[in-house]
């Protein structure tokens, strides 16, 4: 892959119906984005960040310009073949952690798997190494609801990483956190960043996240009004 580009939107808009009107989440979203960034869109609430998260993860479509995956081309592409690129890259972390509440801890970091395919004995492994990446092996037979918040979004996590996704996408992670666990959960996944390589992509109002970024976007209606790897591009340009 070129220069090991793995999301890059280009013009990238997205509007949505609203009785006769329509409100524009996304507007000309120019943004590329490469193996192992720790990149965070910030901006008001209704700016558009989810809206991006939910297009560069292919959960939703953009209604102008393009969207490019790992390589591939989003436009023209099946639902089938959208899913299967999806479920091969992308890890998930909803801000609500969205863990299963009849599975145990382990049941619910293996589900990615099933949905692959993946064998048994392989799966095991797989949960497993997950499991301590984020250091909750001892709640591996723990439900849901027996969790704090912060052992929720490390599980989440988990479920993440298992299937070693080259991008994560974590829409607010930290939201339901306390400053602790937010630390902890953020740690977590900077040396994820660091070991793996896994790029993370996050959209946050947290300090705590923000303070963390190797990259800040800030969006404002819909626009990329601020990009600090553009403006240190522009800066290196400018001194040579
Ligand atoms: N399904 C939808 N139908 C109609 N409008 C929507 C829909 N999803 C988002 N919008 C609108 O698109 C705009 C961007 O929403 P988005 O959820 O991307 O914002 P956000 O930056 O994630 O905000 P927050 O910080 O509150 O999560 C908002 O004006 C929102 O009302
Ligand atoms: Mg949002």
């Amino acid at each position: 892959m070129q220069d090991s580009v793995q999301i890059e939107a280009r013009h990238l808009c997205k509007t949505f119906p609203m009785g006769q009107q329509q409100v524009v989440a996304l507007e000309q979203v120019n943004l590329s984005f490469r193996e192992g960034e720790f990149a965070g869109l910030v901006g008001p609430s209704g700016s558009g960040k989810t809206t991006f998260l939910n297009i560069a993860g292919l959960l939703d479509v953009p209604t102008g310009g393009n969207i490019t995956v790992m390589g591939q081309p989003s436009d023209g592409a099946s639902h089938k073949a959208a899913a299967a690129l999806r479920n091969r890259h992308i890890g998930f972390i909803f801000q609500t952690f969205n863990l299963l509440p009849v599975y145990t801890v382990f049941e619910n970091v293996e589900f990615p798997l099933l949905l692959q395919g993946m064998p048994k004995s392989q799966r095991k492994d797989a949960v497993w190494q997950a499991l301590e990446w984020v250091g909750i092996l001892d709640k591996a037979k723990a439900r849901p609801s027996q969790l704090s918040g912060g052992q929720s979004q490390r599980v989440a996590i988990a479920r993440a990483m298992v299937k070693r996704p080259a991008i994560v996408l974590a829409d607010e992670p930290t939201a339901n956190l306390d400053a602790k666990n937010s630390h902890n959960v953020l740690q977590t996944m900077v040396k994820l960043n660091e070991e793996l390589k896994t790029s993370f992509i996050f959209s946050t109002h947290d300090e705590k996240v923000i303070q963390y970024l190797k990259r800040k976007i800030s969006l404002e209606d819909g626009r990329v009004v601020e990009d600090s790897e553009a403006e240190a591009r522009k800066h290196e340009a400018e001194l040579q």
